[in-house]
């Protein structure tokens, strides 16, 4: 059989651990992973291409057939443009198929020679998405685990007043309480 190459595009606003998972499956399964961002001029992501990308380049540097790209215009010609043969998309709830599987239908009509194949990421990250992280993340919350240490830094270094915020929140709400419970004791 022929070297597999695939694709796995997205916005990747920001990478989560949730994608460097699929990251790492896909590797295991394909001879090469070419991991697209796409350059989209409607949306305004949070982060631009360049920090995504050296975002992703960081987070892949241990997979030796996975290489990041950026791409603008159609996912189908970017992917024929690299020699791949296959699109590589992750389902984590039934909620997924329906956008997806509309998706990959869309792109089988524009090029039928190319195959989407869905990979499950580890349960655990079965609820995490870049736009809940960047919501969880805007008002100053927790992130841990959500995604990798360099995004979780990349994040408070951008969203530093909304964590200074939520910080001071979390002190006064501490200080409250251990007031309360003083009185409550005296009583
Ligand atoms: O991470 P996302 O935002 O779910 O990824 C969506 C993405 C980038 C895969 C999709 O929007 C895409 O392929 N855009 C490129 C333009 C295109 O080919 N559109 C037709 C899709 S049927």
């Amino acid at each position: 059989m022929s070297k597999v190459t695939a694709l796995y595009p997205g916005s990747f606003d920001p990478p989560t651990n949730g994608h460097l998972d699929l990251i790492e499956r896909g590797a295991k399964i394909f001879e090469e992973l070419v991991v697209g961002i796409l350059r989209n001029s409607e949306k305004v992501p949070m982060f631009s291409l360049q920090e995504r990308l050296d975002m992703l380049i960081t987070l892949t540097a241990h997979l030796k057939n996975v290489r990041v790209e950026t791409f603008r215009g159609l996912m189908v010609e970017y992917a024929k443009s690299i020699h791949a043969t296959c699109v590589l998309r992750g389902i984590r709830a039934v909620s997924d198929y329906e956008y997806e599987l509309q998706m990959a239908l869309m792109n089988r009509k524009l090029e039928p020679t190319l195959e989407t194949v869905f990979m499950m990421p580890a349960d655990k990250y079965s609820y995490v998405s870049s736009r809940l992280v960047r919501e969880v993340a805007q008002v100053g919350g927790p992130v841990r685990g959500l995604v990798p240490e360099v995004v979780e830094q990349k994040l408070r270094e951008r969203l530093e007043p909304a964590y200074k915020f939520h910080d001071d929140i979390a002190e006064d709400m501490a200080r409250t309480t251990g007031v309360r419970e003083k009185r409550r004791k005296k009583i």
